[in-house]
């Protein structure tokens, strides 16, 4: 009986296509929702025309235009003018899932996954049953290539509906039109905001967006200068695991450990190599294939037991603290602003570097909590702000020293904006959606002395300003005063009144000399030429209608915690009852 139900199961035991699983599980891409999917697939290929823009040196110029087209479906167009796509590419970028130049390789980049452009065109086929419409020119001399695209999930295979010469204006770029069941929101969470807080982190790209009213709004690039190209980098041994090791073992062309070791990983030199054969107690001329896993492991452990120097850190590229603040001075009217950026630092033998920058009152509101930005290698995090480290060590971080006030583990509450960068050559999600940052405990490390030194900056100021506002209340308080003193002087001296309004505004300037000038704080609106009003208005919308959207996405999130939670409440609950019971019967 049991046998012949293993082989009842083995006749339905099968493959699963990844772009099957991913079709099931959309939402783990980004996809949960009809909001979040207009962004999502904006979000990728705005990401991709950028990265690819960067990659071959080209000034990114980006239009993007996001056309209602009635019952629920838009129609997203994304152009750009970077180095394009070969012809036999194009398919497998756009109709095959985990297909990419990124993910093989340690640099910093908006994408790594392989994934994004390709699960926005799986989506539009699901939703609208419409292919994906590429049109791709590598250089002025070659000519434009026109594909309509599906993916054949069941295989993860393009399907490839049209291959045609295309007409394109520009000398090479690359132009995705995707059909899409999606709802087009303002707020937060919005396109519009996405777009500008792009424009603030990349102040070199020029985006020209048209939204679904038909308007046009530019974001004009601020510098000329491209941000600092990363380089690509080898492994750290820190960060090698067993099975990688095995793998890379089997597969080097070196002949010798001591050579596989200077070469295929960074911040080796042949000293540092001869070290970690020492230790491992392995000869350097060993064969690398001939290495098996005992060896491998005691080659893991050497490593371990070795000091090696930090990764090299110009495989990132970070926004650095003057840009970083100087976007916030654009989008916010503040009385105060700081910025950090800290030194990269390493997770699983990841390089990666934090920077913070903080806006401190004038134009913001102090009720509620503070306004957080989150951006991963130059891209805004929309979603997911409580699932992400960067939120948990902002709620981590005990603000009350720094002049704000704050409940234990929540965000802390002020008229505050606080903008937080990653930037590494992985940035380790929570999920293909990229939303979120995992909690590991170096990048927690980190966020935490990036935001303590910026915390310290902001205590500077927030303690001047107290300072001053007690001290101008005791000198309001001795200044009601003065009237009743020169009155008394009139009576006993027998003053005129001419008198008297001398008297008192000696008192006055002794009372200034006496209690020495005052530090200038507060609000001064027209202090800061960066702010732009109309561009801080892009996308937002009044904070009750941000507070509602915000609640959506809690209890979206709650949801999917919930069942979880609920399981853990009732056998709490339930051990509690057992206990209590077992106390009574005792007695
Ligand atoms: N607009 C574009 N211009 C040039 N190359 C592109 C463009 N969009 C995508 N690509 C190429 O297609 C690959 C796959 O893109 P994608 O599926 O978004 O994955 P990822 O960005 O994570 O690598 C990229 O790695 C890149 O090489
Ligand atoms: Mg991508």
């Amino acid at each position: 009986m049991v046998s012949t139900k293993a082989y009842e199961m083995a006749s339905k035991q099968r493959d699963i296509s990844v772009a099957e699983f991913f079709e099931k599980n959309r939402h783990l891409l980004g996809f949960d929702n009809t909001r979040k999917a207009l962004l999502t697939t904006v979000k990728e290929a705005v990401d991709n025309s950028l990265d690819a823009c960067e990659e071959a040196d080209i000034i990114p110029e980006i239009v993007v235009e996001v056309i209602d087209m009635g019952d629920d479906r838009f129609r997203i167009i994304v152009e750009d003018n970077g180095p394009g796509i070969v012809k036999s590419q194009i398919p497998k970028i756009f109709a095959k899932l985990l297909y990419g130049s990124k993910f093989h390789r340690l640099k910093q980049s908006r994408g790594q996954q392989g994934i994004g452009i390709s699960a926005s065109v799986m989506y539009a086929q699901l939703t609208t049953g419409r292919p994906a419409k590429i049109l791709s020119k590598v250089g002025p001399d070659k000519p434009a290539h026109y594909y309509e695209l599906k993916i054949d999930t069941a295989r993860n295979k393009p399907q490839i509906l049209k291959d045609e010469k295309g007409e394109n204006e520009n000398s090479h770029g690359t132009r995705v039109e995707i059909d899409l069941e999606g709802t087009y929101v303002k707020g937060k969470q919005s396109i519009d905001q996405y777009l500008k807080q792009t424009a603030i982190v990349n102040p070199h790209v020029n985006i020209t967006y048209v939204n679904p009213k038909a308007e046009q709004i530019i974001f004009p690039r601020v510098t000329d200068k491209m941000p600092r190209q990363p380089i690509e980098i080898k492994p750290h041994p820190a960060g090698v695991e067993l099975g990688i090791l095995l793998k890379m073992l089997s597969a080097t062309s070196f002949r010798t450990l001591q050579a596989f070791l200077t070469n295929e990983f960074s911040r080796v030199g042949s000293g540092t190599a001869k070290q970690i054969c020492e230790k491992a107690l392995i000869p350097p001329s060993t064969i690398p294939r001939r290495i098996k896993r005992g060896d491998a492991e005691k080659l893991i452990n050497a490593i371990k037991k070795t000091k090696i120097i930090t990764p090299p850190t110009e495989c990132i590229s970070p926004i650095g603290q003057e840009l970083l603040e100087k976007g916030l001075r654009k989008e916010i009217n503040a009385e105060y602003y700081c910025a950090v950026t800290r030194k990269p630092s390493v997770y699983r033998g990841n390089p990666f570097q934090v920077e913070v920058a903080i806006a401190y009152g004038g134009d913001q509101t102090a009720e509620g909590s503070v306004n957080l930005l989150r951006f991963a290698n130059r891209v805004p995090l929309l979603y997911q702000q409580s699932a992400c480290s960067i939120f948990r060590s902002v709620a981590d971080t005990n603000w009350r020293p720094y002049g704000l006030s704050q409940s234990n583990g929540s965000l802390p509450q002020g008229p505050v904006t606080i903008a937080v960068h990653i930037a590494s050559v992985w940035v380790p999600f929570t999920s293909e959606s990229k939303e979120a940052i995992a909690h590991y405990p170096e990048i927690i490390s980190e966020l935490k002395l990036a935001l303590q030194e910026a915390g310290r900056k902001l205590k500077k100021y927030t303690v001047k300003k107290r300072r001053v506002k007690e001290e101008l209340k005791k000198r309001s308080f001795i200044e009601k005063y003065i009237p009743h003193v020169a009155d008394g002087l009139r009576e006993i001296l027998d003053l005129k009144r001419i008198e008297v309004s001398s008297v008192e505004k000696i008192l006055k300037q002794m009372l200034e000399k006496k209690r020495g000038k005052l530090d200038k704080v507060g609000f001064d609106p027209s202090e800061n030429p960066d702010y732009d009003e109309e561009f801080a208005r892009i996308g937002s919308i009044g904070r009750d209608d941000e507070k509602k959207q915000e609640q959506e996405e809690a209890w979206e999130n709650a949801k999917a915690d919930d069942s979880e939670e609920n399981e853990q409440k009732k056998e709490e609950k339930d051990q509690k009852e057992n206990k209590q019971e077992a106390k009574t019967k005792k007695e």
